[in-house]
């Protein structure tokens, strides 16, 4: 067999997604045999794996969507131990859903994942949907997601195309543009390489191999089993592959932040809307510059906006910058005393104040994660 056969194959027929059904079955069968051998060997003992309850699988796969696995390990024990069950997920207070998920970020999965759990009981009588389309008509699951989850909870033969695989298919094939360009002919080849007698191990040996040998910046062909059928090691363009998705430098947001204490020492949190990044969340209360505004009056008109409350803006605590997905921010926050007004809920679902101690009960975001920290550190 041709060691460039499934390049010359793709090359030949021009990224054609219908005629990659007559890719060489010999071909097909070797990269399943390599890769299937190679995860008996290699392949990660994550605690997910060992479980077939796709309700834990289902919470492994969402924790998983933008999360590196070292990092979901404790919060997948810790929230099982929580939430053992999707009926008490169900009927948990969404705080509490919220404070399980602070410090993961994209807290729209967290929202999702309880939302998604009143469905499974009220409409699936407390069943993961075990059909496709009705796994994907739930909040927060994709094709990819629900792919995942049903592979692994009842090794049913549906293909993944997650970040890792984009990657590892992007560079046996030596795509010739971004990932997104090509998303259809990508689900083609991981649906024809699945292994249809044992999809559950395929589709973890593919994530496996993107996650530890077919890495971004390190790939180590040396130990891969596709090595002979990869495209881009056969060129030698592994490291310029996937081609970069051009991207347009992230937007950034200057942020004055207030922590209010009242004359009990009470520091004064709101709870964001519900839409939107970050809803449900807590936060010290805050707003953006306006061009041509000292931080410190940004901070005064914020609050006064906001809450319906004056204030005395004092000295600056810490600057704070961090980065979500769609932009950047800095936050400027700065030491506050309440002067006069009741707050109110103006642009917010709540307001309450709370002593340090009282403060770690609430779910706050990563960035203000920082800022209680520094306030605990100083009292
Ligand atoms: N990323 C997404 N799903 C995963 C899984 N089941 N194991 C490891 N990494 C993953």
């Amino acid at each position: 067999m041709s060691q460039f056969k499934l390049f010359e194959f793709i090359e030949k027929t021009s990224l054609s997604a219908d005629s990659l059904a007559d890719l060489p079955i010999a071909v097909v069968l070797e990269l399943r045999r390599s890769l299937l051998g190679w995860y008996g060997q290699s392949g990660r003992d994550l605690p997910w794996r060992r479980s077939r309850d796709a309700y834990a699988i289902w919470i492994s796969e969402i924790m998983l969507q933008q999360t590196q696995v070292k990092t979901v390990l404790p919060y997948y024990d810790r929230w099982l131990k929580t939430f053992p069950t999707v009926q008490l997920l169900a009927t948990a207070d969404q705080q509490a859903v919220l404070k399980a998920w602070q410090g993961l970020g994209y807290y729209a999965r967290a929202r999702n994942l309880h939302r998604a759990a009143q469905v499974i009981v009220l409409q699936h009588d407390g069943a993961f949907p075990q059909s496709l389309a009705t796994a994907m008509a739930l909040p927060g699951i994709g094709r990819t997601t629900a792919g995942g989850i049903l592979s692994a909870a009842f090794n049913q033969p549906l293909p993944i195309l997650d970040g890792n695989v984009k990657r590892v298919l992007a560079r046996l094939v030596a795509l010739p543009c971004p990932p997104s360009q090509s998303l259809s002919f990508l689900w083609q080849v991981s649906r024809l390489l699945l292994d249809p007698q044992q999809p559950r191990d395929f589709n973890q040996a593919l994530m496996d191999l993107g996650a530890t040998l077919c890495t971004r910046h390190h790939p180590a062909c040396l130990l891969c089993p596709w090595r002979s059928h990869c495209a881009a090691y056969n060129q030698n363009i592994q490291l310029e592959l996937p081609m970069s998705e051009s991207r347009a430098p992230l937007p950034h947001k200057v942020i004055g932040v207030a922590v209010i204490y009242n004359p009990e020492g009470k520091i004064l949190i709101d709870r964001r809307h519900q839409t939107g990044l970050l809803g449900g969340l807590w936060e010290f209360p805050g707003g953006k510059v306006e061009p041509g505004e000292s931080l410190e009056a940004c901070v005064e008109r914020e609050i006064e906006e906001e809450l319906g409350i004056k204030i005395t803006v004092g000295d600056r605590l810490m600057v704070v910058n961090h980065a979500y997905t769609h932009f950047k921010v800095t936050l400027n926050v700065y030491h506050c005393q309440h002067v006069s007004g009741d707050p109110q809920p103006l642009e917010c679902d709540e307001v309450r104040w709370v002593t340090l101690d009282q403060i770690d009960q609430y779910p706050f975001p990563a960035a203000n994660l920082q800022i209680i920290a520094a306030l605990k550190s100083a009292a």
